[in-house]
């Protein structure tokens, strides 16, 4: 008969149950277990504006998580999906994927996956579209810059809601405008303003490691850097990330000056339908920082 202390066990009995429900402290322990700089602070955030589900243990530990951001009624950004590393492997994973995509109905999906999570949504059926760059590092002082012809910059307020909503409807192609009222009220908010319009805007809150710029929404590089300098001014010696799918030209050219080189990489991925726009292209406002990887 085996007479050891202890004994490694591979068979958990999990139970899937809100999120809501989920101690702030426990899901902060989770994503520390995997690497993610999250804090508490920025989980209440995202459990604010999302639905999500927990995967507890027999004993109630949070051992998985899973969350998703209904933006329109046939869109959805799935995010915050987590195992356990004790857990890896064995199907969590895939267990709350499905109970999440048959919360989803019909909807298209859009995600952004680590590495680690790309085979399990590729054998959902999620195809890779795009790459995302993960810049961050100490901040440099950017060298001034003028701006754009024609544009001055100005913090965004509380009123400027509307418009800069608008901006990211046509960028993001579904409504976030609770995601942008809630960050707009924990941001620094810059805008370009061209005529009497805005035409680009970024927002750069506390999160993680140190601070992060997005969501950031520009129709070009220069409109771009002209908002993202004055958060990179703000930040030099400290921590800065920006999430961003320009890989090259004079966007991404500026972000490696100023101290944020690529980091790491994950892939935004579709189902249903294609998410992201054509690369090259119009004049068109598009993301050119997202609000997290788990936001969009
Ligand atoms: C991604 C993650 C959620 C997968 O969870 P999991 O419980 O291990 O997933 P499952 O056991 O259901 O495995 C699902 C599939 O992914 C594969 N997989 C799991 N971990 C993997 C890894 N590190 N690298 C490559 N493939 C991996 C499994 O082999 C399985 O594929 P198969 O069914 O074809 O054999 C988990 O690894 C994790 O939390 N990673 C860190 C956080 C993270 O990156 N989250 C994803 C955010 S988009």
């Amino acid at each position: 008969m085996e007479r050891t202390n202890s004994k490694r066990l591979d068979s958990f009995e999990l139970t899937i149950s809100d999120i809501t429900d989920a101690d702030l402290d426990a899901l902060h322990a989770l994503s520390m277990s995997v690497g993610w700089p999250h804090r508490a602070e920025d989980w209440q955030i995202v459990r604010e504006l999302g639905k999500g589900v927990v995967a507890r243990d027999a004993i109630g530990r949070v051992l998985g998580s899973a969350m998703w951001f209904d933006y329109a009624p046939d869109f959805t950004n799935i995010g915050m999906v987590i195992t356990s590393p004790r857990l890896q492997m064995l199907g969590a994973g895939r267990w709350m994927m499905n109970h999440v995509l048959a919360q989803t109905g019909s909807r298209a999906i859009g995600l952004n996956a680590t590495r680690s999570a790309r085979r399990l949504y590729s054998s959902l059926g999620f195809i890779a579209e795009r790459t995302v760059y993960q810049c961050n590092g100490e901040a440099v002082a950017p060298p001034d810059g003028s701006l754009p012809p024609g544009t001055r910059l100005r913090a965004l307020a509380r009123d400027d809601l509307d418009e800069i909503a608008a901006l990211d409807v046509a960028a993001y192609r579904a409504d976030r405008r609770p995601v942008l009222a809630r960050l707009l009220e924990i941001s620094k908010g810059v805008a370009l303003v061209r005529g009497d319009q805005i035409a680009a805007f970024s927002l750069c809150r506390r999160f993680g490691r140190g601070h992060l710029i997005g969501p950031l929404v520009a129709a070009n590089d220069e409109d771009a850097i002209a908002v993202t300098r004055p958060h990179v001014a703000d930040h030099a010696g400290n921590f800065l990330r920006l999430d961003t799918r320009q890989k090259s030209g004079p966007f991404a050219e500026f972000l490696a000056q100023s101290g944020l080189p690529v980091y790491d990489t994950v892939t935004s991925m579709s189902l249903r339908r294609p998410w992201l726009p054509e690369e090259a292209g119009s004049e068109a406002p598009i993301i050119y920082a997202l609000a997290t990887q788990a936001l969009g």
